[in-house]
């Protein structure tokens, strides 16, 4: 298996919800007028705190300074496991399920800190740049590491780090932060970049204007909604992450989800804000659904992380995260 570590310097900020007006004119140029700018990587996520974005640096140049936004402290490197040969359909558990042994776990034991971005396509996996030199030796028994460079993927060079880590001892990971399930259904879907400019003005709304707005507050489980949507634009692929109402305000056959269009749930991560420096978070997760071969997607934002487990997987889920830890519904 190859890991690619991405060219793109990432960058990590929040924007405070009141203070999103001040940015909008940057972050629609970035999500529907790319083209226009130099930025390859972009992702926004909104969640009832706040807005994540996460943007190389040629982008994070269309967002104005302003004190309404704030920067995590690192240059961030976005890591991607490209499974060589094996044919599509083949039967892989698909997400953070996949890589949870392989990177996550040993990622974990060397005391490395992540941030994740699972999409439609792909799950990467961000590290701090200062960390590289760690994170290769690490994954360098399990991967062939490669680097895009100019565009171009190359043999990632050794960076001077032999040894002298130990191997770590394998401790059992106890589930540190609370978990929470809020009540509605996700979908993980995509787009095509070519129908973008015929659902803009209906991802505008969505993205930037219906906050807090009527749409679900009929329902009789509101209160246990939340409010979550992610958009990213990378490499020219588009992926969403939406409530399945969202999702039914788009014209049918626009969106693409996986062939068996399923629903998933979330598990939301964390009470206080989880800051960046603590690792073991995304393990602590990605590990138990990995060993009940649970398929998962797994979002970090700036304050919280999300995992996504298919909607009939939620009680084993919470059953097999619950023997370490308390799940409130
Ligand atoms: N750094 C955590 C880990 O290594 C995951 C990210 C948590 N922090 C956050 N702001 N979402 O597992």
């Amino acid at each position: 298996m190859e890991l690619h570590i991405l060219e793109h310097r990432l960058k990590v900020a929040s924007i405070e919800r009141e203070g999103i007006q001040v940015c909008t004119h940057g972050l629609i140029k970035l999500a529907f007028l790319s083209s226009r700018t130099r930025c390859k990587f972009f992702s926004l996520t909104e969640t009832p705190e706040d807005y994540t974005i996460i943007v190389d640096e040629e982008g994070f140049k269309e967002l104005p300074q302003t004190d309404t936004m704030s920067v995590a402290d690192a240059t961030w490197l976005a890591l991607n496991v490209v499974s060589g040969g094996g044919n599509a359909s083949s039967s892989q558990p698909i997400g953070v399920t996949k890589i949870a042994k392989s990177v996550i776990a040993p990622l974990a034991d060397h005391n490395i800190s992540v941030f994740m971005l699972s999409t439609y396509q792909t799950d990467y996996i961000l590290v701090r740049e200062r960390d590289l030199p760690l994170v290769m030796h690490t994954l360098s028994s399990e991967f062939t590491l490669l680097r895009v460079v100019n565009g171009e993927t190359v043999a990632a060079g050794h960076l001077g780090v032999t040894n002298g880590f130990d191997k770590p001892k394998l401790v059992p990971r106890p589930i540190i932060h609370p978990l929470s399930s809020p009540s509605n259904l996700f979908c993980v879907t995509s787009l095509d970049p070519d129908t973008l400019p015929s659902v803009a003005t209906l991802l505008m709304d969505v993205m930037f204007y219906s906050g807090g707005s009527k749409e679900n507050c009929a329902c009789p489980d509101a209160s246990s909604r939340i409010r979550f949507f992610s958009f990213s634009l990378i490499e020219g692929y588009i992926s969403l992450v939406m409530d399945e109402h969202t999702a039914h305000r788009f014209p049918t056959n626009v969106l693409f989800t996986s062939a068996s269009g399923e629903l998933w749930k979330m598990v939301r991560i964390g009470g206080q804000p989880l800051g960046f420096d603590e690792c073991g978070i995304v393990a602590q997760i990605a590990e138990p659904l990995a060993t009940a071969d649970i398929p998962a997607y797994y979002i970090s934002t700036f304050k919280f992380d999300h995992a996504l487990v298919p909607e009939e997987n939620i009680q084993s889920v919470i059953g097999a995260l619950r023997t370490e830890s308390t799940v409130t519904q």
